[in-house]
This record gives C-alpha cells, sequence and structure tokens, in this order.
C-alpha cells in the first residue's frame, strides 16, 4: 500500500491537506494522526470494514477495544445515558487526555468494543485531530499509531517508522505534550474507576469526586487472580528491544545501583542506556545517558518517554536501566509505563 504523509503546520493554512484526510476516513480508509496524548491510528469508528483495517495493520488483538474520539461534547447519539460524574468529568476536562467509559448505543459496531457492551470515549486537545474528526463527519476510532507491543509514538517520524506502507495516510504535525496516552475512567461502575493512569492525575479526578479509585491490579504484574479491567492492560506493552530494568529507593543508593550494574554490563561489552533526569546526569560515568526531563516537573518526564525508549533501541542498547518515579500525580502514569516496558523487573535498594 502506498502511504500518502502529510504535514500540517497549522490548520488554517493547511485546512486543504486535513480535508484530504478527512476524505480518507469518510471512504473506509485508515489515517494517522496527531493528539496531545501520542499520535493515534483513525478510522470511522460507525463502520466495521474501516475500523477492522486497524487491526490489521497494528497486528492488535481483536479482543482490545478502541477508543472513540469525538470533537463535541455532546455524545447523545454513541451512548445509552451519561451519569452524572461523567458529565462532570467531560465538562472540566475535556478537551483532554482523559477517556470516559459508558453503556454504548447500538450504532457503535462490535468490532469498535470488541464485543463490549461499553465503549470508551475521549475528545482531544489537538486542533489537528479535532479538525480532522469535525471535516470526517463521523466520530474516529483510534489506538496508539504504533505496531502492537511497541511504545507509542510522540512524533510523526515515530508514526512513519511503524506504519509507512500499511495504512492509507499519516498526518504530521507537531510533537505530542502529554507523552502518555489518555487517562481512562469506567463510568459503568459507582464509583468511578482508572482503568489506566495518564495526563489526567488521580488527585485531579478526586477534586471531581472523591470516591474515584484507580484498579488496583494495574500497577501489579498480572497474574491469575489480579487482572486488569482493561483488556489492553493485560497485554506486553510500550516493550523496547533492549532488556528494561528498574531500579528503585532511596535517591544515592539507587544511582550507586545503577554505577555498579552499568559497570559490570560495560565489563562485559553490552551496550547499557540509563534513564535519567537532569538533576542525577552527572552522577554516571559509564553508559549512555538518555535525558527524560527534570524531576521536579514530572510531566517533562512523561513527555519523553516512549521517545526515549525507542531510542535506545536506534541506538542499538541491549539493556536499559531506568530510575523509578515517585507513585504520585503523573508519576503514577509514568511508572505504570515503566513497570510493563520492564515487564516488573525492579531492583529495590
Ligand atoms: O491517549 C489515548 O487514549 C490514545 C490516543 C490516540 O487518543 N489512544 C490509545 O488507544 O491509547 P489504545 O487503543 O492504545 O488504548 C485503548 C485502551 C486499551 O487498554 C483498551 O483495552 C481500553 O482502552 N478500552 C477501550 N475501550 C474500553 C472499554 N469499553 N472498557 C474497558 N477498557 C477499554
Ligand atoms: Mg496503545
Amino acid at each position: 500500500m502506498r502511504t500518502n504523509i502529510v504535514v500540517v503546520n497549522n490548520i488554517f493554512d493547511d485546512q486543504e491537506k486535513i480535508k484530504e484526510a478527512a476524505e480518507v476516513i469518510k471512504e473506509g480508509g485508515i489515517v494517522a494522526f496527531p493528539t496531545e496524548t501520542v499520535y493515534g491510528l483513525g478510522a470511522d469508528a460507525l463502520n466495521e470494514e474501516s475500523v477492522k483495517k486497524i487491526f490489521i495493520a497494528k497486528g492488535r488483538p481483536q479482543d482490545n477495544p478502541l477508543i472513540v474520539h469525538v470533537a463535541s461534547k455532546n455524545i447523545d447519539s454513541l451512548v445509552e445515558s451519561i451519569p452524572e460524574v461523567a458529565q462532570k468529568l467531560m465538562d472540566k476536562f475535556w478537551p483532554g487526555p482523559l477517556t470516559i467509559i459508558l453503556k454504548k448505543k447500538d450504532i457503535i459496531p462490535n468490532m469498535t468494543s470488541a464485543n463490549l457492551d461499553s465503549i470508551g470515549i475521549r475528545m482531544p486537545n489537538d486542533e489537528i485531530a479535532l479538525k480532522l474528526i469535525e471535516l470526517s463527519e463521523t466520530v474516529i476510532a483510534a489506538p496508539s499509531a504504533n505496531i502492537s507491543g511497541r511504545p507509542s509514538p510522540t512524533d510523526v517520524q515515530r508514526c512513519i517508522e511503524d506504519l509507512d506502507g500499511k495504512v492509507d495516510c499519516i498526518v504530521g504535525g507537531h510533537k505530542s505534550i502529554i507523552g502518555v496516552e489518555s487517562t481512562i475512567v469506567d463510568c459503568t461502575v459507582n464509583p468511578p474507576l482508572v482503568l489506566r493512569p495518564g495526563g489526567i492525575t488521580l488527585e485531579m479526578l478526586k477534586e471531581v469526586n472523591p470516591r474515584i479509585e484507580i484498579d488496583k491490579a494495574i500497577m501489579k504484574k498480572p497474574s491469575e487472580n489480579l487482572k486488569p479491567k482493561a483488556p489492553g492492560m493485560k497485554y506486553r506493552h510500550y516493550a523496547p528491544k533492549a532488556k528494561v530494568t528498574i531500579i528503585s529507593g532511596e535517591r544515592k543508593k539507587t544511582i550507586e545501583k545503577i554505577n555498579e550494574i552499568v559497570h559490570n554490563y560495560i565489563d562485559n561489552n553490552k551496550k547499557v542506556c540509563i534513564l535519567t533526569v537532569e538533576e542525577h546526569e552527572h552522577e554516571y560515568k559509564e553508559g549512555t545517558k538518555i535525558l527524560l526531563g527534570s524531576i521536579k516537573d514530572l510531566s517533562t518526564v512523561a513527555q519523553n518517554l516512549f521517545e526515549a525508549l525507542r531510542k535506545c533501541d536506534d541506538l542499538g542498547a541491549d539493556f536499559i536501566l531506568a530510575e523509578a518515579y515517585e507513585e504520585k500525580g503523573v508519576g503514577i502514569a509514568i511508572m505504570n509505563r515503566l513497570n510493563k516496558a520492564a515487564g516488573f523487573d525492579i531492583i529495590k535498594v
């Protein structure tokens, strides 16, 4: 398949390009596009045949439902009912990195919801994405625009790397500013439950309803009696080719341990990357340092995390060592992604 790659600098000058991509969606094709969280791979959510193409292009398991992206808060035609708490969350956080799970109407095909009777819906805070949805005159089902299992793409180059030749069109824009996928809140249960942590933190959600809790299973290694409730959270994910290990503990001990492990690997002719922050960078003398951001502002770490994992692969790393972050605020989302990338391989010091 020939993939049409278009770059949008701003939605006013480049409206024609977005229109072209919208035509592809209308005709049943699949299009990668920017959002504020990560790039998405979209199709007409109401067209079963189009949605099927997403699963094929990504190599995605069919039992993993897609998120429906909308350009307006009026979602009455898509869902059975909107509980008060869901309405409040939408009013406060849309457009933005929050997906809300609600009971679906029959207009949403089973291919999109993976046969569930509920559907995740989100209004992205990205003008290219919103314009694309609007001009498509439908709602767009979109998972992250990566090959299943790989780190999600946060810029157009990474989309091209994974999807060139597999999709009809790739719309390039700016880098994703959040860097991790949306927070998912299941509003079909009472109190609502966070199924995936993201840019909208638990603390922010609790301001709307203090009873909102987080699915206990998502921060632990999946086991027979502890399974995450979002189907997608059970899969191995965000995995670079290199083996990832997290080192967790007090700052000084963490740095000591990482230096010790790096030294051993290098002695054995292995290539090691260290995921670190600007405050600790100077503490490491050996290995390749990959800077995520600043410990003082964890949103910078979230923003660069997936790109850093991919960069380690570009560098041919055999091993990646990552410092752990406090599980607070966006730190919960960062640790969730790191845990999955590491297959829960954590050294506590
Ligand atoms: O930020 C995002 O949400 C990005 C961008 C492109 O918008 N999209 C994204 O989609 O991360 P994806 O497919 O990579 O992740 C969707 C997650 C999966 O874990 C899936 O199992 C869960 O949402 N999900 C979707 N519908 C669900 C439902 N009805 N019930 C429970 N979990 C659901
Ligand atoms: Mg994904």
